[in-house]
């Protein structure tokens, strides 16, 4: 009996930490993505995980990297709600790269993930590809 009540917690507890929104964009960071990017999201570039410190702000000047953003394979195929993930995604960016952050780049709202989240990239190493050219152009370099 013991056993079997011990094994529905573990179901509800599998269930709270797959089934999505754990409550703050932090906390949300922590279960979802740092386990790839690492704690403080400097990833692992040498494994092909870019470090978002310092960087991930620049992405914002470009139309094409702001999308870029949200329709990266790890941030829109979360198990998280539209609305957790452009939280998560507003936090990520002050946390770890306020500087790069535009002067008036406005917020991630639910509605803009969602629009791009239904648009998923057909050739994301490509994309990504095409978004530090565009960067280049306007003189912003990006590993
Ligand atoms: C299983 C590992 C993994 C997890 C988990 C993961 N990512 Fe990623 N992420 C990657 C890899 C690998 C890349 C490089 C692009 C690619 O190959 O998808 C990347 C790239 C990114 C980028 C683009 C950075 C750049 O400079 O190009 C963003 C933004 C991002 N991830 C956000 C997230 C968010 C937000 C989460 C959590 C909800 C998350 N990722 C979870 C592996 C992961």
């Amino acid at each position: 009996m013991k056993s079997i009540s011990i094994g529905i917690c573990m179901l509800a507890l599998a269930g709270t930490v797959h089934g999505a929104d754990a409550g703050s964009p932090q906390a949300n960071y922590m279960l979802h993505c740092s386990g790839c990017h690492g704690i403080d999201g400097s990833g692992s570039p040498g494994a092909g995980i870019p470090t978002m410190r310092n960087s991930l702000g620049h992405f914002l000047r470009v139309p094409d990297g702001r999308d870029f953003l949200v329709q990266v394979p790890g941030t829109s195929q979360s198990a998280l709600p539209n609305g957790a993930v452009a939280e998560l995604l507003n936090w990520i960016l002050k946390e770890f790269s306020p500087d790069e952050i535009p002067r008036g780049a406005p917020r991630y709202s639910e509605l803009e993930v969602a629009k791009l989240r239904s648009r998923p990239l057909d050739d994301v190493p490509a994309f990504r590809a095409e978004v530090v050219g565009q960067l280049k152009n306007i003189g912003v370099t990006i590993e």
